[in-house]
């Protein structure tokens, strides 16, 4: 854009992309707010307002200071629970009995890693509660991944049969032989680079998808996805 636009130039932009909807269809949501988290919670809260949606929010924080629009958070009474590090003495425990929830509300959460796991253990242990998450950047790996291995992709269009190597993404692979896909983030965040899958098993490793679509396994984000079969088919 520095060198090549000039006053008067037209351009092409797409809508932008939510990879953190809020679904309607539920009869309340829990949002999760961790410190500066709470900007898109912040949203979504006035988007139920707008429409009447029930909803509660607990907003985490390092102490009242921290806790970004507080006062007007706090005009919505014992709907907004806040934890404040410093005056509780600890960090909140999602473990804690005060938590409880109702099978079938589903969380949104934002906020720092600690919490988004946190949430993300709690969801996985409450399956009647599905989570969703707004990353900011890409979670840092709790563990060793296991060590990629090569695989081939078969581009259904043009039935070409390419193969991915264990240090190459699928998107390199397929850029490297002249397709132009499709992308923005390159690291499984921002679901720009999102390709039908018709056949093989994907190993997901973006941080976009939800438990259901990944189970469904129908879409990759081939900028960071590879397969746990010998051969993944792509809508491409
Ligand atoms: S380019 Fe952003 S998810 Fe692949």
């Amino acid at each position: 854009m520095h060198s090549a636009l000039n006053e008067g130039n037209a351009l092409d932009i797409s809508e932008p992309r939510n990879n953190f909807p809020l679904q309607a269809g539920h009869e309340t949501f829990l949002f999760i707010a961790g410190g500066i988290g709470i900007t898109p919670i912040l949203s979504m809260i006035r988007h139920c307002e707008r429409r009447g949606w029930p909803w509660r929010l607990l907003y985490l924080a390092r102490s009242r200071a921290h806790a970004a629009f507080h006062d007007e958070l706090s005009r919505f009474g014992d709907r907004v629970r806040f934890h404040f590090d410093d005056e509780a003495g600890c960090l909140f425990d999602f473990a804690d009995a005060s938590f409880t929830l109702e099978p079938g509300v589903p969380i949104y959460c934002c906020g720092p890693a600690p919490v988004m796991n946190a949430v993300g253990d709690f969801s996985s242990s409450h399956p009647d509660n599905p989570a969703f998450f707004e990353w900011f950047s890409p979670p840092a790996e709790s563990g060793a991944r296991e060590v990629a291995a090569g695989f081939d992709v078969k581009l259904q269009r043009s039935g070409q049969v390419l193969h991915v190597p264990e240090d190459r993404t699928i998107l390199e692979v397929l850029e490297e032989h002249g397709y132009e896909l499709p992308c923005s983030c390159r690291e499984g965040m921002c679901r720009t680079c999102e390709t039908g899958v018709i056949d093989g098993l994907p190993d997901h490793r973006d941080y976009v998808l939800s438990g259901s679509e990944r189970a469904a396994g129908r879409t990759i984000m081939i900028c960071v996805s590879r397969a746990k079969s010998p051969m993944l088919v792509l809508d491409v």
